[in-house]
């Protein structure tokens, strides 16, 4: 049980950094895009990998939440590491939501422009957020 806990926790982890990765490239191109092409490319995308995104970050909670469910001595021998990993995952989760709500408040009109900046910049905290986790597990269990 625990060996599938930790495919998903893998599998889920290059999911979400691997779209992270993306958008943040993506992102980038803003000054060689014209703005009203731009917006609605990364609109698109956003849209496009909504649901794979929440799956990666539902899916990499839930399975390290059931990591120290089965092997509850995980969380002592990783000690202040997994704490700080933790912290950076309360940043990734909700970085993400904050990114998920603008997304959804420039594809309903509301003042889009803003909104898509504010997805653009949650989405560099929650890429951050996800390396230092990813960085602190090691210190905590490699
Ligand atoms: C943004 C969220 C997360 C990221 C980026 C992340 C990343 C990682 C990585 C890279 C490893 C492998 C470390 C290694 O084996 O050297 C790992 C292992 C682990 N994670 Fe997470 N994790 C996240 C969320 C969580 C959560 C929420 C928990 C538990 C509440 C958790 C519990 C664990 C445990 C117990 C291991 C040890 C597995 C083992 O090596 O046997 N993780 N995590």
């Amino acid at each position: 049980m625990y060996d599938i806990l930790l495919m998903i926790h893998f599998l889920s982890l290059g999911a979400g950094l691997g779209i992270s990765l993306t958008m943040f490239v993506l992102g980038l191109q803003a000054g060689e895009i014209p703005p009203a092409e731009f917006g609605p490319m990364m609109g698109r995308i956003g849209l496009a990998m909504k649901n794979v995104s929440i799956a990666g970050v539902t899916l990499l909670v839930a399975s390290g939440i059931g990591l120290v469910l089965v092997e509850p001595g995980m969380a002592t021998v990783g000690g202040g590491w997994f704490h700080a990993k933790m912290a950076f995952v309360a940043g990734v989760v909700i970085a993400f939501t904050i990114v998920q709500i603008n997304q959804a408040r420039a594809r309903r009109g509301e003042n889009p422009p803003v909104a898509g900046r504010r997805a653009m910049i949650a989405g560099r905290v929650a890429l951050a957020c996800a390396v230092t986790a990813t960085i602190l597990a090691v210190m905590a269990f490699g």
